[in-house]
């Protein structure tokens, strides 16, 4: 099994899951690691970020699985980084609970992306608890941190932080609004490989800060091996394998 399995999930549509799980992953890639991705939305988002991504830029496995619980385990053992990008509705829709728990087992830490609103603070919170009550979790709890995305001035609500302090679950970064986001998407990027763009430079700490937590909540094996501070440069040359196959 690869060492470091990082679940990003929320219930809610649209929060941010396929942006923060793409971004890991080329950030995880860009340190130097082996990356997998893992598509678990028929929606297919990442999948087709990873069309996209070029061949001159760290290599990012792309693995399409809709239905996670055919995941195994001992397949993931080529990496030393899976990222799993969920899809809406997991959790609450009756038909996912079997692809929320495989994905729980499946994880080490889970990073659940929230926008400010008051509906979506609100489904986080449903989520997070749903979560928490989950037995696979129960049984071994893993660290969970929210990541507040497309943030526009000073948001953390109020609601949020009493929410987090009582469950004991750090918001760890925060994520502008802007752009740039879409552009990475777009051309099969992480914001981390857009060194030139001075947007993309603005978000730099908030990856770190993320990146900082999974490391202290990772697992002993692994963290030795994890960026800390600054990623290494690009490697020159890679190839992304684009597999409709799952893992
Ligand atoms: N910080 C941001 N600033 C601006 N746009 C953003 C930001 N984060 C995400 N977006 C945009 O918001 C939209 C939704 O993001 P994304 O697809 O990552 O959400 P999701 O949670 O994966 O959605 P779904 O639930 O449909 O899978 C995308 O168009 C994305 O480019
Ligand atoms: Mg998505």
């Amino acid at each position: 099994m690869a060492d470091l399995h990082i679940l990003v999930a929320n219930s809610k549509g649209g929060c941010g899951k396929t942006t923060v799980a793409t971004n890991l992953a080329t950030a995880y890639a860009n340190a130097g690691l082996r990356v997998g991705l893992y598509d678990c939305d028929p929606q297919a988002s990442a999948r087709h970020w990873a069309e996209t991504r070029s061949e001159d830029l760290c290599p990012v496995d792309l693995y399409f699985c809709p239905a996670p619980q055919k995941i195994e385990p001992a397949k993931t053992q080529d990496y030393d980084v899976c990222v799993y990008d969920s899809a809406p509705g997991l959790a609450t829709k009756p038909t996912s609970q079997s692809d929320f728990e495989a994905l729980l087992k499946l994880s080490g830490v889970i990073v659940v992306p929230m926008l400010s609103s008051a509906w979506d603070i609100q489904a986080g919170e449903h989520f997070i608890a749903q979560l928490m009550t989950q037995r696979v979790w129960r049984a071994r709890p893993r660290p969970i941190a929210v990541v507040s995305n497309r943030v526009n001035g000073n948001v953390t609500s109020q609601q949020l932080q009493h929410f987090l302090s009582c469950s004991n679950v750090p918001a760890v970064a925060e994520f502008r609004e802007s752009p740039i986001y879409a552009d990475a998407g777009d051309s099969g990027q992480g914001v981390m490989e857009m060194k030139q763009n001075r947007a993309a430079r603005k978000e730099f700490k908030a990856w770190r800060l993320l990146m900082s937590w999974i490391t202290e909540n990772a697992n002993s094996h692994i963290r030795t091996r994890l960026p800390a501070a600054p990623l290494a440069a690009p490697r020159v040359t890679g190839i992304v394998r684009n597999s409709e196959k799952q893992g």
